[in-house]
């Protein structure tokens, strides 16, 4: 099955670009379109309505550039907003969950830990989620600032090892052996991260499976590009530095109001 179309992948800013990666090396013959909507960044703390707002107004922009397919790679919004996205629109949609399920096939402890916004802690859909695991106890933490400090850059600051360890000790005195990143940003922290967690603690965030779910479904309904060009364009509504930074300056990113 063929359909040259690109990708659409979208984000409350430059996080999203680690599911953008996943899915660009499982499918490299692909055209994806990337939408940083870093200018409302971070949409953690924000409403359900508000993030319902946002991700419309991104599915539409993308829809407007013919986009096949749409990955909400963040999790806020996928689990305040995609069911009313799949309700309005007849494109298809792959959203994001901390992979909940995976820690707790695997846990010995029988105790993880989530490192997630507010927004996806306490919608209606992670709840949902969790109570399907009674026997794991499972530990919430929100990551405030987090992602702040990554939009502006801020990855490496002493700043963010000071917020990361506040937010991992109690995790780690409480014995977890498996820690879920429930925000597509956090996978940028992982080196960081390491450093604080003892070596047996695994850590699970849900790059690959997003983009293994993207493949069967352009293999069962969508169908691939089977063009020649595989170009990837990113859009930000904010200076483009932090992003261009982030990818390496390999790609496309163009500054546009949206
Ligand atoms: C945020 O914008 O607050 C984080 C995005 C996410 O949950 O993946």
């Amino acid at each position: 099955m063929e359909n040259n179309e690109a990708i659409g992948i979208f984000d409350s800013g430059i996080g999203g670009t680690s599911i953008w990666s996943a899915i660009h090396e499982l499918l490299p013959n692909e055209k994806t379109i990337y939408l940083a909507d870093s200018k409302n960044a971070p949409y953690g703390q924000k409403t359900k309505e508000e993030i319902i707002v946002l991700s419309m107004k991104n599915t539409e922009f993308l829809l407007n550039m013919n986009c096949k397919l749409i990955v909400v790679a963040c999790n806020t919004a996928t689990t305040n907003a995609i069911q009313e996205l799949r309700a309005k629109y007849d494109v298809p949609f792959i959203g994001i969950e901390p992979a909940i399920k995976p820690a707790v096939l695997h846990s010995k402890t029988q105790i993880i830990g989530v490192l997630a916004t507010q927004g996806t802690l306490s919608s209606t859909l992670f709840n949902k989620t969790t109570e399907k695991y009674q026997d794991t106890k499972i530990i919430e933490q929100v990551g405030n600032g987090l992602v702040q400090l990554i939009e502006s850059g801020q990855i490496n600051s002493p700043e963010m090892t000071q917020l990361l360890n506040s937010y991992l000790k109690p995790m780690i005195e409480a014995n977890i052996d498996y820690l879920v990143l429930g925000c597509s940003h956090y996978p940028y922290l992982i080196p960081q991260i390491k450093a604080i967690l003892p070596n047996h603690i695994q850590i699970i965030d849900s790059g690959e499976a997003v983009a293994k779910q993207t493949q069967k479904l352009l293999s069962e309904t969508i169908g691939f590009n089977s063009s020649t060009t595989s170009e990837t364009v990113f859009y930000t509504n904010t200076d483009s530095s932090v992003l261009k930074q982030i990818l390496g300056n390999k790609y496309k990113v163009q500054e546009k109001e949206f």
